[in-house]
């Protein structure tokens, strides 16, 4: 048990005023930030108390900020950078092409987006592939279309899955009193509510009940194999294979959320090693080569009804940005280098992942806090290069869903989210929703930082200011 932790009031408190010491410049920058941007930030999940640090240059595992720190970066672009910051092989395209009087034409087909499009559908299983800027916009016309597949409403996903902001999928994302039964935001259409189904993650046994009840009405079922926001959870294989089943049985379409997975365990979709193929999958993050670009891909029938022929049709154009010519520059560049290399990137990204998750878990036993890491693989997928620090209430705990890791009575989530958060950036280590992905660019040097920043910061909490 972790009784020998202290509240964490006072020792929040003591970190800030070091961190507000430490990070001087960024708290000038962020209260003139406040004035005009929303919390001063552009998205939700960049702000942390007391405030986030301002960057002004990135290489590789690093971020350097406006006071000078070299910070070891475990955001890597809310998880896209999968080479580190900035790659050579990414920024010499961009830059050569640009010089060459390409890039910011817009809105014209090119023959890259059919060659970028044929090494995705390939990479993935897929038979036909659409482009557009972001993984909200994927998902979100991936149930469109599942939705005028099935000619259904309903669309069932897993408690703590986020597949972005659309109405579409905007229910069951972070946990309430109530569980996660209900809609996360306001200003969503009315039906909202009773048109989006919740199912607990790796329970095989829930997802039968919930489709012997509801699937003749279910259009899909949508989830992540590896459930990014709920902490890098992945899929049991008889989760996945009892959905694929189900899905099939019912009439429903499989819609597996790659937006992260995607290009992350191998040079594809992580599905093929699962051993299953979903219907249609979404793309996003690493796709783009760190610019905004994404992607589903699946069936050549689903994905008709796009056509300008379909009757009725699904109006999905992607937007005046689908397919800008330097995030498919970027894109291209970085699944042919991911194609190419896969068989030395992807050991490499796993192993290092196991030296990161055991080195960390040793150093916090050594001192006596009980802390683990997601992210050690399961009986269908190996570890990985992502992982979440978390810190269990009793040492029995095998997290599998959001359920377990987010729920205050199981792990001290504010220990993960908050207080780690800060503790660690003290050494110049930045971790989000406690650590976050590895890159091809972090070192052993980079991973014996954190080894230190966890120890320093184990010692502070066992002192508890
Ligand atoms: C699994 C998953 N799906 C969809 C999205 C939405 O993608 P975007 O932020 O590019 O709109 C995210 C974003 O974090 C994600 O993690």
């Amino acid at each position: 048990m972790n009784d020998a932790i202290p509240k964490h009031e006072r020792l929040l408190q003591g970190l800030f005023r070091d961190y507000e010491a430490r990070y001087p410049t960024s708290k000038s920058a962020h209260e003139r930030a406040k004035k005009v941007l929303i919390d001063g930030v552009s998205h939700g999940a960049r702000l942390f108390k007391p405030y986030p640090f301002r960057v002004i240059a990135a290489q590789g595992a690093h971020v350097t900020d406006i006071d000078g720190h070299r910070i070891v970066d475990f955001w890597q672009g809310h998880y896209a950078n999968i080479l580190g910051h900035n790659p050579a092989i990414i920024r010499e395209v961009l830059v050569r092409e640009l010089e060459h009087g390409f890039g910011l034409q817009t809105g014209l087909p090119e023959e890259r987006q059919s060659e970028f499009a044929q090494a995705l559908a390939q990479a993935a299983g897929a038979e036909r592939v659409r482009l557009t800027t972001a993984g909200t916009l994927a998902t979100m016309y991936a149930i469109m279309l599942a939705r005028a597949f099935t000619k259904r409403h309903l669309v069932l996903k897993v408690a703590g899955g986020w597949h972005g902001a659309s109405p579409l999928a905007l229910k069951g994302v972070g946990r309430r009193a109530d569980g996660y039964d209900h809609v996360d935001s306001a200003g969503v259409p009315a039906t909202t509510e009773e048109e989006i189904l919740v199912v607990r993650f790796n329970d095989v046994e829930a997802l039968k009940h919930i489709f012997a009840r509801y699937g003749e009405r279910i259009a899909c079922f949508i989830f992540e194999p590896c459930v990014g926001a709920a902490g890098f959870l992945p899929a049991s294989g008889d989760f996945m294979r009892t959905a694929r089943e189900l899905t099939r049985q019912y009439g429903a379409l499989l819609i597996l959320d790659e937006v992260i997975t995607g290009f992350r365990f191998c040079a594809g979709g992580v599905q093929k090693l699962y051993g299953v193929q979903a219907d249609l999958t979404t793309f996003g993050k690493i796709i783009g080569g760190g610019m905004p670009l994404s992607a589903v891909a699946g069936r050549a029938d689903v994905m008709e009804l796009v056509s300008e022929s379909a009757t009725p049709r699904v109006w999905f154009n992607g937007g005046t940005f689908s397919a800008h010519p330097l995030a498919l520059l970027a894109g291209q560049a970085m699944i042919e280098h991911l194609i190419a290399h896969e068989a030395e990137i992807y050991p490499a990204l796993a192993a290092k992942g196991q030296r990161l998750r055991e080195g960390v878990e040793a150093v916090f036993k050594a001192r006596g806090v009980l802390a683990r890491c997601t992210g050690h693989g399961n009986d269908a997928l190996q570890g990985g290069s992502l992982a979440t620090i978390y810190f269990p209430r009793d040492e029995t705990l095998q997290p599998t869903s959001a359920e377990d890791l987010q729920d205050p009575a199981l792990c001290d989530v504010i220990l993960r989210e908050q207080v780690l958060k800060v503790g660690l950036l003290l050494h110049d280590v930045n971790v989000a929703h406690g650590l976050g992905a590895l890159s091809a660019s972090h070192d052993d040097e980079d991973l014996a930082q954190v080894f230190q920043a966890c120890d320093a910061f184990a010692t502070r909490l066992l002192a508890g200011k």
